[in-house]
């Protein structure tokens, strides 16, 4: 299970304010496969509500999309049951780190922000991220492709204009991040050759609803980012009053805008292409 994010609670509001970002940077790096689109087999690891999936089934052969938490696959299975029937898709739950697909069968692996959930940042060294790309480079074929989306440091510094609301989790939330560079340098540990980063500067990870400046004043609104598991019911009780103090002043617009000004440079997320050798 995610270690801190209730996901079978928060599944429920997960796609009123999540969109899937990126799709045409993961369709590039798939491409660098040297396979035909349409012929490829995908994994989406650690798929959610099957958002990526959704939006990419119809260039690629097949995907296989799992994930920890039953919730997510069940409305997963029922948002692409026409496909699932068609044999295009297959939903499962499975950890990343443990996977029963055989070895080599792969022609791309998609992983969408799902990395800060798999270690505790008490645990010393990453150890599921350690096992997952062993598993990973596994099941991937020779010259295959991994897609890794997660966010820098310096974007969850930037990239997200009520952290600033809620200091203590976003203390807590960045040091489940692994530092890209460090993931970088583990992808070679396990035999991938890093190709580059992308960042898509003008995409937000929760679509217009990011740009709410009353969002953390609702539960809705609140599970979509995962940073609020980690928020005590204290803590968004100061954070709720703070907005709603700013709002009577009149103040609050002002706020959101200088706390996303930096956002439209780091952009929210990264994506990172890895070859397997
Ligand atoms: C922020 S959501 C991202 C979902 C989806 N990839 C997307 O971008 O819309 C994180 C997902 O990772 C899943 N997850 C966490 N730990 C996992 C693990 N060890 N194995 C598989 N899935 C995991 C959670 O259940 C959750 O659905």
């Amino acid at each position: 299970m995610s270690l801190y994010e209730n996901y079978r609670k928060t599944s429920i509001n997960y796609d009123k304010t999540r969109v899937p970002i990126g799709l045409e940077i993961i369709l590039g790096c798939f491409a660098k496969s040297g396979k035909p689109l349409n012929e490829m087999i995908v994994l989406d690891a650690g798929c959610g509500t099957g958002s990526y999936s959704h939006a990419l089934h119809e260039y690629v052969r097949r995907i296989e999309a799992i994930d920890i938490n039953p919730a997510m696959v069940e409305i997963a299975s029922r948002k692409l049951k026409r496909h699932r029937e068609e044999g295009r898709i297959t939903f499962s739950q499975a950890s990343i780190d443990a996977l029963v697909f055989t070895s080599r069968m792969f022609d791309a692996i998609m992983i969408n922000q799902v990395l800060h959930h798999i270690d505790n940042p008490n645990d010393q060294g990453y150890p599921t991220h350690h096992r997952m790309l062993r598993e990973f480079h596994r099941v991937l074929r020779p010259k295959g492709i991994l897609v890794i989306n997660t966010c820098s440091h310096e974007q969850l510094r930037h990239g997200f204009w009520y952290y600033r609301l809620i200091p203590e989790a976003f203390g807590e939330i960045i040091r489940r991040y692994m530092p890209i560079d460090q993931l970088i340098e583990m992808l070679f540990e396990y035999g991938f050759t890093y190709r580059g980063s992308f960042v898509p500067l003008h995409d937000v990870l929760q679509g217009e609803a990011y740009f709410d400046p009353y969002g953390p004043l609702k539960k809705q609104w609140r599970d979509g980012d995962s940073v609020f598991a980690l928020v005590t019911p204290n803590q968004l009780y100061r954070a709720c009053e703070r907005i709603r103090d700013m709002d009577s002043r009149g103040t609050l617009l002002s706020f959101v805008k200088e706390h996303d000004s930096q956002r439209k440079v780091t952009g929210q997320a990264t994506f990172l292409l890895a070859v397997r050798e």
